[in-house]
């Protein structure tokens, strides 16, 4: 078990003082710079010359320049492009132009862990990782509360880097909900194979066999969709507010005794030997190299993927019943 944080660790005046650049501006990026901005931080977004997202951090009031510039006059170095462009940033941008001391701060533990990128040994290599999209880092922060965060230190070249992590996770706001300590490593593991068991893989493949097998057997597409896709979101909103439990109370009878004998048959033993295979090749490095070999190809099986999903029924029939329903588009 894990406790969180004490909340009189987590002080975002061990950020004071610091010049933080945030490297990107996507999903994390915006939502991340402009928490530090609004919680007294001094922050620039670096972004490469004739990125589009210029002209809407600007129009945000957030100083922009380019990594090189910054590279230069900064020490608080934010890793918010993605995973797969941080080797070549840090390669051709920060390893030679970074102050000693100067700290790198990561979002997910990918890149060290995986020792794609290998950071020189006079840096702090730290991660505080959001446990929410950008937009709930963003919206949370704003209307006075936060989204949990994991932070992890890689590399304490100053002695300071704890210091920092914890800084740094109280103003973007997750001090305002949990701090949980981690490790790189167990940090990138576990979300990976949720992503691959639960989340992405392990999700939409469910979703997609069960509407196969109702309209194989003879029954209207909208029918299947709407149980089996739609519906999705009313269980994992009980799931989420209230747990596996709280769901298992607020269903019907008939609903309940679905779920507690024909689930297991679902996912059965053959389910589990696969997740348990997943997280091996996880660990072993097995998932990574081919993942490397995916992005140096062009990424084909991704783009095959959702070549795929556009094609199928699901979406044909999911974009015409959609249009039904302007609010999905709310939350
Ligand atoms: N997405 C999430 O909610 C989430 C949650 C937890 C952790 N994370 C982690 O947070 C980090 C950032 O993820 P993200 O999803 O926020 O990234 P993202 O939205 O894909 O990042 C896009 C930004 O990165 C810049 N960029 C893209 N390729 C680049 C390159 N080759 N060189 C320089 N800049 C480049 C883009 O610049 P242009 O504007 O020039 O295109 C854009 O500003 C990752 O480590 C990710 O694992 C993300």
């Amino acid at each position: 078990m894990i406790e969180p944080i004490p909340a009189a660790e987590l002080d975002p005046a061990a950020l004071r003082g610091r010049r933080v650049a945030v490297l990107g501006f996507g999903s994390q990026g915006c939502a991340q710079a402009l928490n530090l901005r609004d919680s007294g931080i001094d922050v620039a977004v670096g972004l490469r010359t004739g990125s589009a997202s210029r002209a809407a951090c600007a129009e945000l009031g957030l100083l922009v320049e380019t990594p090189e510039s910054l590279a230069r006059a900064r020490d608080v170095f934010v890793m918010l492009v993605p995973d797969e462009a941080q080797p070549a940033l840090y390669e051709g941008v920060l390893a030679p132009a970074l102050r000693p001391g100067a700290a790198l701060l990561f979002a997910h533990g990918y890149s060290i862990h995986y020792r794609a990128l290998r950071p020189r040994p006079d840096l702090d290599v730290l991660m505080v990782a959001p446990l929410g999209i950008g937009e709930q880092v963003r919206r949370q922060y704003t209307r006075g509360r936060g989204v949990p965060g994991l932070v992890a230190v890689h590399q304490d070249a100053t002695g300071g880097a704890r210091a920092l992590a914890l800084g740094y996770a109280a103003a973007n706001g997750h001090a305002r909900a949990a701090v949980f300590e981690t490790t790189f490593q167990a940090e990138t593991e576990t979300d990976l194979f949720a992503e691959q068991a639960v989340l992405c893989g392990g999700l939409t493949e469910l979703i997609t066999a069960a509407f196969e097998t109702l309209v194989v057997a003879g029954y209207p597409d909208e029918l299947a969709y709407f149980c089996c896709l739609h519906e999705v979101k009313l269980i994992a909103d009980l799931v989420h507010s209230r747990g596996i439990a709280g769901m298992r109370r607020s269903i019907s009878s008939t609903a309940a005794f679905g779920d507690a004998t024909r689930g297991p048959r679902v996912i059965g033993a053959t389910s589990r030997a696969a997740m348990r295979e997943l997280l091996a090749e996880i660990r072993d490095g097995r998932f990574a190299a081919e993942l490397d070999a995916e992005m140096a190809a062009g990424a084909p099986t991704i783009e095959d993927a959702r070549r795929r999903a556009e094609a199928h029924p699901l979406e044909t029939v999911g974009a015409r019943l959609r249009r039904h329903m302007p609010w999905l588009e709310e939350g």
